[in-house]
């Protein structure tokens, strides 16, 4: 099944995020992303890190091409509901041209991560990759308020972000991006306690590449 919302978001973007368009969005991006490291092995990497189960219903914020949704319906033999929303309608529509080449069942929504179309307690995993290090400061915290509102209790979300590098030579290479970035609570590590604030507690978390982290949270009933 594949389902676009296209009705939400016309005049939001630049305001509440990157506007990945068409030179920056689809194709381009996935190109481009595998070039910086950001292919099939991130991620099957990122899928990985995640406590999956059969059945779940995932939300993927700034779901770009959607790869990250691709990578866990492999891993669970597509016995998983995947739902993602981005900011952009190009990323969308190449999410969704890679959904039926790949046989990949994609709920897409276009729309901003902080005002979620979704009801109280809707899934049992929200995920979001190098997605936030995208965004505003406040859109950031209004999306973290909307991933404690639409989490079952107990369940999971996973930041996936660039971090304080640990050693290595792709934060070298990734260095001249960040400078434009606005990453202070990533970088600073806040995220802990901007969702403890929200009842969602942290678990967990590795590099994943060294300067992307992946941080698991909990949801406390
Ligand atoms: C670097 S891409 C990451 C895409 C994907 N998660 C991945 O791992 O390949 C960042 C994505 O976040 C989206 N984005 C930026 N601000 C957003 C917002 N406020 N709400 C939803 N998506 C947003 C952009 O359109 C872009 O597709």
């Amino acid at each position: 099944m594949l389902t676009i919302n296209r009705g939400r978001c016309v005049k939001i973007n630049h305001v509440k995020g990157n506007n990945f368009g068409w030179l920056f969005g689809g194709r381009h991006y996935d190109f481009f992303a595998t070039i910086l490291g950001f292919g099939n092995t991130y991620y099957n990497q990122v899928a990985e890190a995640l406590p999956l189960e059969n059945r779940m219903s995932v939300l993927d914020l700034g779901c770009g091409t959607e790869s990250v949704g691709i990578a866990i319906s492999r891993q669970l033999g597509g016995d998983v509901e995947i739902h993602g929303l981005d900011l952009s309608g190009t990323q969308l529509d190449y999410a969704a041209i890679k959904s039926s080449k790949s046989g990949t069942s994609l709920n897409l929504y276009r729309g901003s991560m902080d005002l979620l179309p979704f009801t109280d307690e809707s899934f049992d995993l929200v995920v979001t990759s190098v997605a936030f290090c995208e965004t505003t400061s406040e859109v950031r915290k209004g999306a973290i308020r909307e991933v404690s509102r639409v989490l079952k209790d107990k369940s999971c979300f996973a930041i996936v972000d660039c971090a304080k590098p640990i050693m290595g030579l792709d934060t070298v290479m990734m260095l001249p991006f960040f400078m434009f970035k606005e990453t202070a609570e990533s970088w600073n590590n806040h995220y802990p306690d901007i969702c403890r604030e929200n009842n969602l507690i942290l678990e967990n978390e590795i590099y994943i590449k060294s300067y992307v982290k992946c941080q698991l949270y909990r949801k406390a009933d």
